[in-house]
């Protein structure tokens, strides 16, 4: 899908049709809802990229959970995050005592986990667990992983299903790989 503006042209490669997000997601669902039988797992979306994976993942489950989002803004340059990152949405409930599982949209060098998961375990939660709906592991800097992964992708910049490229993209149902400077 060739797309252009103004100032620059980028072309977009499908990498996950919908039917492969769905089926993924179905199973993902399944599997949180066995790990956390008997127990009621507090989602926690990281935003604003998570939302419409979280938005799946939860019609997903088979059990009773709660939801809350925490807005984040990582300082990106270029499509390289910086590895700062800034709360610009707090919790709405306190996590003290719960089953959390943060919901992310991709694990990339995980430094935004990293923080992350210090922030969030200082108000002792029961446990802390993360789901990502992408991993790209061979970009991890820092040890973190993901206990849930949806899809391993390679190391490419991609966009759609909530994930965006300076707020553009994240409408579109699939993922795509983001090719900048347009076809040679
Ligand atoms: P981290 O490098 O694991 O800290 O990831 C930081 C954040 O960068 C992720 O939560 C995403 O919001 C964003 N990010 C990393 N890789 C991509 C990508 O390929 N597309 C869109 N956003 C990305
Ligand atoms: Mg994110």
């Amino acid at each position: 899908m060739p797309m252009a503006n103004a100032s620059s042209e980028w072309s977009l490669e499908l990498l996950l049709d919908s039917s492969q997000l769905a089926a993924r997601i179905r199973e993902l669902g399944a599997e949180i809802s066995r790990d956390y039988q008997g127990r009621t797992p507090h989602m926690v979306g990281v935003l604003k990229g998570a939302w419409v994976f979280m938005a799946d993942l939860v019609r997903n489950l088979s059990l009773e959970a709660t939801v809350d989002f925490l807005g984040i803004q990582s300082y990106v340059t270029g499509t390289s995050p910086s590895g700062e990152v800034k709360i610009s949405k707090d919790l709405d409930v306190s996590i003290a005592g719960r089953d959390v599982l943060l919901v992310e949209d991709i694990l990339d060098t995980g430094q935004t986990y990293l923080y992350l998961q210090g922030l969030l375990s200082a108000h002792q939660p029961r446990s802390l667990k993360l789901v990502a709906l992408l991993d790209k592991t061979s970009r991890r800097a820092v040890p973190v992983r993901a206990d849930y992964v949806g899809f391993q992708i390679p190391d490419v910049f991609v966009v759609g299903y909530g994930l965006d490229y300076n707020q553009q993209f994240r409408r579109l149902p699939e993922v795509y790989f983001l090719r900048q400077g347009g076809s040679a």
